[in-house]
Formats: structure tokens, sequence, C-alpha cells
């Protein structure tokens, strides 16, 4: 692979990058974490990406490493180091290195890590013809509007639908969708309405949800924030999910039953399209 990566104060060869086997990211996932796309080069969403980060910091009372300007700065640094033309910058910050104690060091050193991933994002598979999702019962914490770490639970859920032969999990809890397992869930009413739940502490306040509200707002579309059931999706005109890592993707069927068509609908390929130009034109 070969990548340049950021650790504490270093750019290095990603095979020397090194963090303390007492960090606290490593032993109570005592860390946060922020995915930003990359289009020509250009970050996609930054000031929503650093504005989630403080909130995500200052909910878990950990002070940011460096200031704002330093973490666009290193984010360029990184995208150019390695000749990024599409794909993500990954940022994790955690709490730092301290001996192993449930309680939190009084004068955390917090540990920034910073790495790329080269990725087509914008001509993908998924986002020509569609995810196959199932939904799988929402066993995550109660704190899931934090972007923390620990991703046991998604990434179980994630396995859940691979061994299925799908592609995604939308994850239930009393009876009602709260999101993908690395995305937002969508749909679109026969009447179309663009429906997406409501923000909470049950779902992740996606940036790329709320660009799509704003661009869908803007355009005259009728949107509701509100949960739905399983079943309210499986019988919607279309369904879609939002994330940094894939903008606006179709889902083309739920737990084996079609959506609308069967194929991405009209209403998601707008929104992509919207979401990608809006998004390009505000890039940095
Ligand atoms: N995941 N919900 C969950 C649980 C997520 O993990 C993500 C993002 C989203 C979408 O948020 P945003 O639009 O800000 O990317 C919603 C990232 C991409 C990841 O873990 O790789």
């Amino acid at each position: 692979m070969g990548r340049t990566v950021y650790v504490n104060g270093e750019f290095v060869p990603e095979g020397e990058a090194r963090i303390s086997v007492f960090d606290r990211g490593f032993l109570f996932a005592d860390g946060i974490y922020e995915v930003t796309s990359v289009l020509e080069g250009r970050l996609i969403d930054f000031p929503g990406h650093l504005r989630r980060m403080h909130r995500s910091l200052g909910e878990l009372d950990m002070p940011a490493p460096l200031g704002d300007a330093e973490l666009e700065a290193l984010h360029r640094a990184l995208v150019a180091r390695n000749g990024l033309e599409e794909g993500l910058v990954y940022l994790q910050i955690t709490r730092g290195a301290a001996d192993r104690d449930f309680a939190w060091p009084a004068e955390p050193e917090p540990s920034l890590v910073m790495f790329t991933q080269a990725r087509g994002l914008e001509d993908s598979l998924a986002g020509r013809e569609g995810i196959r999702v199932i939904g799988v019962p929402d066993f995550r914490w109660g704190r899931r509007d934090i972007k923390t770490v620990q991703l046991l639970a998604p990434s179980m859920c994630k396995m859940m639908a691979r061994r299925a032969g799908k592609d995604d999990a939308w994850m239930i809890e009393d009876g009602l969708v709260t999101e993908g397992t690395s995305n937002n869930a969508w749909i679109v009413t026969g009447d179309g309405a663009l429906v997406t739940r409501d923000l909470s502490n049950a779902i992740l306040h996606g940036i790329t949800r709320a660009a799509v509200l704003a661009y869908a707002r803007e355009a005259q579309m009728r949107v509701e924030e509100r949960a739905f059931s399983l079943d309210e999706a499986k019988a919607a005109a279309e369904a879609f999910v939002t994330a940094a890592s894939s903008f606006v993707t179709p889902v083309v069927e739920i737990d084996g039953t079609a959506i609308g068509s069967g194929t991405p609908g009209p209403v998601t390929r707008r929104l992509r399209e919207i979401y990608l130009s809006e998004s390009r034109r505000q890039a940095i």
C-alpha cells in the first residue's frame, strides 16, 4: 500500500506508524473519529465534519489535540502527500496513553491519527445499481450520536448481512429503523415525501444527511424527519442511504422485498446528482 499516515505530530510510512499499547482508544475504545470524502483532491463537507468532531469530543469531555486550521492543513497535507484524487480521509482522536483505569486521566494527552483510503466513490457499483439490505435488531449502546470508535456492534450487523448474501443491514429498535450500519436510512413515500429519522441519541447525526436535507428543501422537495418501520420502508416508492463514504446510495431490496421497481428510483438518482454537484461546488 505504501501510504504516508499521520501519527501524533509526524508523517510516517504506514508500516512505521506506532501507538502505545496503553492508548485508551485501544483499551477502552475511548476515542472518536471522522471520515471525510475527497473528490478531485478536495475535501467534501469538511466544515460539517469538524463541527461534529467538536460535538463528539465535547460529549466525552476530551480535548482537541489541535486547532481547526491545523486540522484542515493536515487533511490537505495528507491528501497531497498521498496524491489522493478520490477517496477518504480518516481522522481519529483518542484520550491517549494512560495506565489502565476506568476513570479518565486528569490530564490526558490525546492521540491523533490520520490516514487516507483511495477509493472510487463517484462511479461505484453500489451508486449505480443500489444495495440490498436486511433488518437486524439494533443492539448498540445508547449514545449513537457520538461518533466513537467502538464499532463492534455495527460490524457484527454488517456481517449478518454479508452472511445472508446482502450488502448491509438496517438496524431496528422498538419496531422502527434507526439507521444503516454506517449510514443514515431514508425512504421516499408513494406521494413523493422524503423521510429520514429525526435526530436524537438513537442515531448518528450524519453530515451527508444534513446536506441532503438542505439540498432537498432548496429543491422544494417535501421532507419529513420522523422514524419509520421496516414494513413502511418495504412498501415505499424508493429507499436510499447517505454517508460520507457513499454519498446517496439507492437501496433496491429490503429483506428480499424489491423496493419500487427494484432498481434505483428517480428521486434517489436526482438527489445523488444534486449532492455530488453541490458538494463539489463547495469542496475545499
Ligand atoms: N460512517 N450512521 C452511522 C452509524 C455511521 O457510521 C455513518 C458514517 C453515518 C453517516 O454519517 P456521515 O454522513 O457524516 O458520513 C450514519 C462513516 C462513513 C464510517 O464509519 O466509515
